[in-house]
């Protein structure tokens, strides 16, 4: 196992009816901003709740943050904080709320051009506190530091992550995800499984716990994630996917382990440019990135047909072509097709997506650096 260091802040706020116990997560003096997406989070009452437990607080809302979270619309916001000189950041909603709060929390205190800041150009030294209210399982930004910023004017997807970005309390209210509609419950089952993937499907470095947990994870998330579908209202399931997504990438299961990500770095060019779901894009490539790293990532693919999918008869090959196989399954069986072709996308995007990831420098990929222009070439082909 590798040396590691190991910091999560976020307190945890987990169960039914647990929003009105943000007030004891905010000073009472706070200056407060609630954000929130297009407006699920108003049609379903989660915005009344949240502002009720703020009580006599003074707040300001700030919706119509995009899925994939627009710059543009960010700076808004972050005039909007500065003028109004508000001190505490809330956010009501999924990944791209949560994450587009954490760069308003940031940007406030960014000099010069922020996109250019956001980037790297600067590092964050400061931050507003955030809290969020969890809509979506998937993405895990309610617990960790990460963030991803579209900017629609450069065509660029790109993410940040500073320890300055943790959210200070997350309310997991697995009730909140009943309003979901299916592909948004799918999408968020396949991200966090994908998640789990990335740090775990690479090479053995006799990381035990992080292995058994990352199958726990696997194994809940191919359990459950059906059942949401045909049960939307079912507490404990609801509650498992959410605990799930959270713990996919709250950084806990990929400490002191290799991790790839190649299959999100390649995505990004995909939603910027043809507008697919995050977890589309990975549902498409993670089954190539698998084919296609086969020898490199075989002997966690075995350890991962026997444990995950229960394969033990045939050969080697035979199982790790199973598993793959059985893995693309999962992601169509939740309602995700899995090749680029079903969306109606043109195969000069193969091309395209090159160019992209060569012109933000996010090449070589994989967790050993190993995947260029012509494996992404590959893979892309693979996944069309
Ligand atoms: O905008 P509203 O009206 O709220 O509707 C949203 C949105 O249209 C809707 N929704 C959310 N909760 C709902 C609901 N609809 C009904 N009932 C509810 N309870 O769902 C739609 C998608 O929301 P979004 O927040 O975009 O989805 P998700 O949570 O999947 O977030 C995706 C974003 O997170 C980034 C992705 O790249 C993408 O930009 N990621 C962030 C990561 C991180 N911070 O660690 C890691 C991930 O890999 C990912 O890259
Ligand atoms: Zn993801």
């Amino acid at each position: 196992m590798f040396n590691f260091d190991y910091y999560n802040p976020t307190r945890i706020i987990f169960g039914s009816h647990r929003i009105k116990d943000l007030d004891a997560q905010i000073p009472a003096n706070a200056r407060v901003l609630v954000t929130y997406g297009g407006g699920s989070a108003k049609k379903h009452g989660t915005m009344d709740e949240v502002i009720q437990a703020l009580g006599s607080r003074k707040y300001i809302e700030f919706g119509g943050i995009e899925p994939n979270p627009h710059y543009d619309t960010l700076m808004k916001a972050v005039e909007i904080v500065k003028t109004e000189q508000i001190d505490y950041l809330i956010a009501v909603g999924g990944g791209s709320v949560i994450d587009g709060t954490k760069f308003i929390a940031a940007a406030v205190y960014f000099e010069g051009d922020a996109w250019q800041a956001w980037i790297g150009s600067t590092p964050i030294k400061k931050a507003l506190p955030v809290g969020c209210v969890l809509t979506l399982p998937a993405t895990g930004s309610e617990m960790n530091g990460t963030s991803v910023i579209s900017n629609t004017a450069l065509n660029a997807k790109l993410s940040n992550k500073n320890p300055l970005l943790f959210p200070q309390f997350a309310i997991l209210d697995p009730r909140k995800s009943y309003t979901l509609p299916p592909h948004q419950t799918a999408n968020g089952v396949v991200d966090a499984f994908i998640h789990v993937v990335e740090q775990y499907l690479t090479y053995p470095v006799y990381g035990k716990v992080q292995d058994r947990y990352a199958e726990g994870l696997m194994l809940t998330l191919i359990e459950e994630g059906p059942k949401a579908l045909v049960e939307p209202e079912n507490y404990d399931v609801r509650a498992a996917i959410m605990w799930s997504a959270t713990q996919a990438l709250n950084g806990l299961i990929g400490v002191g382990v290799p991790q790839d990500w190649s299959s999100h770095r390649m995505g990004y060019y995909f939603t910027i440019y043809h507008g697919l779901d995050h977890a589309q894009t990975l549902a498409i490539i993670l089954p190539a990135v698998l084919e296609i790293q086969k020898e490199s990532k075989r002997l966690k693919l075995l350890q991962y047909a026997e444990r995950v999918w229960g394969l033990t008869d045939g050969s080697e090959e035979q199982r790790i072509n199973h598993a793959i196989s059985l893995t693309r399954t999962f992601f169509e069986d939740m309602g995700i097709p899995t090749y680029l072709r079903a969306y109606g996308i043109p195969e000069s995007s193969i091309d395209e997506a090159i160019i992209y990831l060569e012109k933000f420098n996010l090449l070589p990929l994989g967790e050993h650096k190993d995947i260029g222009v012509i494996e992404v070439r590959k893979i892309l082909s693979l996944s069309y």
